[in-house]
């Protein structure tokens, strides 16, 4: 059965501070309640490492961590770009790749996030692919056909290795940020449609919704068959709100296993 997941995008938000104080009230809380579900952190690359080392002094927590972006090189002249053995080295365990908004500000096309996606697997990063689209897009009933093509030049790139060791975040892009959800349903139907066109691998693979996740929403969200965690952006700056998403996430996983 495909475990629960969820993961805070904190974007560039914060202090060291923030973070440090943020990791150390969330680690108290899973101590006082185990929520079943695995969590991913991602900070701005800064307080990558003093997380990673806060939490290693937390053994068995269920925590990683990851960073919210990479370079698709290795090393080299290559300035401001952080590559996966940097932030393996750093601590992370995940990177986000294809965020809609470095699609969107950053003109990263289908072709470098595959690259950046082929670069993480390679260094043994395990990559949370964001695919979704746009408003416009939905309303001409191109939704279906925008994430098939997103998933398709990663599908090319990285070949039969793509589901291995990955996971794919479902964002419409008219959801992240704004308050608007998708409906359960409307979740659902792409996530479906995400784990058809992956084949056999589709059905192991860790699918999660992004745009607008918060307590309020979660559990419903989560009931769907094959929504199997969030993404989750501006409540992952609040401790209590995104603590109480984890725990709806690992409900499900609970419910699921009876
Ligand atoms: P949001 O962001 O939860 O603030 O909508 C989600 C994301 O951008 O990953």
């Amino acid at each position: 059965m495909r475990s629960s997941l969820v993961v805070a995008n904190w974007k560039m938000h914060g202090t060291k501070a923030f973070a440090q104080q943020f990791t150390a009230t969330f680690i108290n809380a899973l101590k006082q309640q185990d929520v079943g579900a695995e969590i991913v952190v991602c900070p701005p690359f800064p307080y990558l490492l003093p997380i990673a080392e806060q939490l290693r002094s937390r053994l068995g927590t269920p925590v990683s961590i990851g960073a919210q972006n990479l370079s698709a090189e290795e090393n080299g002249a290559f300035t401001g770009e952080v590559s996966a053995p940097m932030l393996l080295d750093c601590g992370a365990r995940f990177v986000v790749v294809g965020h809609s908004e470095r699609r969107a500000l950053y003109a990263e096309s289908n072709d470098l996030v595959a690259q950046k996606f082929v670069a993480a697997q390679r260094s043994g990063l395990i990559p949370i692919l964001c695919v979704g689209e746009s408003l416009q897009q939905r309303e001409q009933g191109l939704t279906l056909d925008t994430v098939a093509q997103q998933l398709l030049a990663v599908v090319k790139l990285a070949g039969n290795d793509l589901a291995q060791q990955a996971v794919i975040a479902y964002e419409p892009v008219w959801a992240i940020g704004s308050g608007k959800t998708a409906t359960p349903q409307q979740a659902q139907e792409v996530h479906q449609f995400i784990r058809k066109q992956l084949g056999e691998a589709g059905s192991q693979i860790q699918i999660l919704y992004g745009g607008s996740v918060k307590r309020a929403n979660a559990e419903l969200l989560f009931a769907e068959e094959d929504i199997d965690g969030a993404l989750v952006g501006g409540a992952s700056l609040e401790v209590e709100e995104f603590f109480s998403i984890c725990r709806a996430a690992g409900v499900k996983r609970s419910t699921a296993s009876v």
